[in-house]
């Protein structure tokens, strides 16, 4: 496995792989490595002939006084993890080499990103799509691996992809969870036990939307506020919000449609967990 730190090094071995025919993966990462980026690892490893991960803590997707200094961060072990999974590629650029002195050119999905996480990180998507569309630009992959998890993220992505005419595949892969339902996430490892026990609401209040549905309830009203009570009812939990949003547009839905993204934030203490689950009509 080949480390690169340079862009214009990883340009020139991107434009290489290209020349010979070869296919590339990429998983674009912060590192901090956990059973999801080593799943969105392992499905690029079966559908490409190259698969490069890009660890970078992009600075400008953290607003001041987010957690951008103390994100998890543990370079030796996530490559060791990548050479175990068979990556063939790990860049890992400095904030230096991305972002030079006189940069000031960002890419801005600017509906997508209003609402939902946007609503409380309002420069949040704007950082992601940067770094996003830099990544793309430097590797040029046919496809590009995302999780579920971060929904609004990707949906973000596939729109700046369509809208600039981008040339490749974005690949969405569903979450991964613990046995109790919690989402995989490089922040969990923040919470303290009781939180981590109680965390499990997001995914209680997610799987009772689905069962609503799934047994007729077709008032979203009804369904959003017995998904808040979940919530609510754990003293550890603090909602950012809850909705149930069109899965292409994000916009909020008050009429159930199918199919639909049931989709919340909640904090416990300083750390804010995301989940999300799509929901069909039975
Ligand atoms: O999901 C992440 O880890 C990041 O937002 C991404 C896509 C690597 C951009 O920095």
């Amino acid at each position: 496995m080949q480390t690169i730190h340079e862009p214009s090094a990883i340009g020139r071995r991107c434009e290489s792989l290209r020349r010979e025919g070869k296919t590339i993966g990429l998983v674009p990462t912060m590192g901090a490595f956990h059973e999801g980026h080593l799943s969105l690892m392992r499905r690029a490893r079966a559908e490409n002939d190259v698969v490069i991960v890009s660890i970078f803590v992009n600075p400008i997707q953290f607003a001041r006084g987010e957690d951008f200094e103390s994100y998890p961060r543990d370079l030796q072990g996530d490559l060791a993890q990548a050479e175990r999974a068979e990556v063939d590629l790990v860049f890992t650029p400095s904030a230096e080499e991305i972002y030079p002195d006189g940069f000031q050119t960002y890419v801005d999905v600017t509906e997508i990103t209003k609402g939902l996480c946007g609503a409380s990180r309002p420069e949040h998507f704007r950082g992601v799509t940067t770094i996003v569309t830099k990544l793309f630009n430097l590797i040029r992959a046919h496809r590009a691996y995302f999780g579920q998890k971060d929904y609004q993220q990707s949906a973000a992505v596939r729109r700046l992809v369509a809208d600039l005419n981008l040339d490749l595949e974005i690949v969405l892969l569903p979450t991964v969870r613990e046995a109790d339902g919690l989402a995989i996430s490089s922040r969990n490892v923040r919470l303290a036990p009781e939180e981590r026990q109680a965390a499990c609401v997001l995914y209680t209040s997610l799987r009772l939307a689905e069962e609503r549905v799934g047994s007729g309830e077709r008032d979203a009203k009804t369904i959003l506020d017995e998904m808040r009570s979940v919530i609510e009812a754990e003293p550890l939990a603090h909602l950012d919000y809850v909705a149930l949003c069109d899965p292409e547009t994000l916009k909020p839905l008050d009429r159930i449609e199918d199919p639909m993204l049931a989709v919340l934030a909640v904090r416990f203490g300083k750390t804010r967990l995301i989940d999300n689950l799509l929901l069909t009509l039975p």
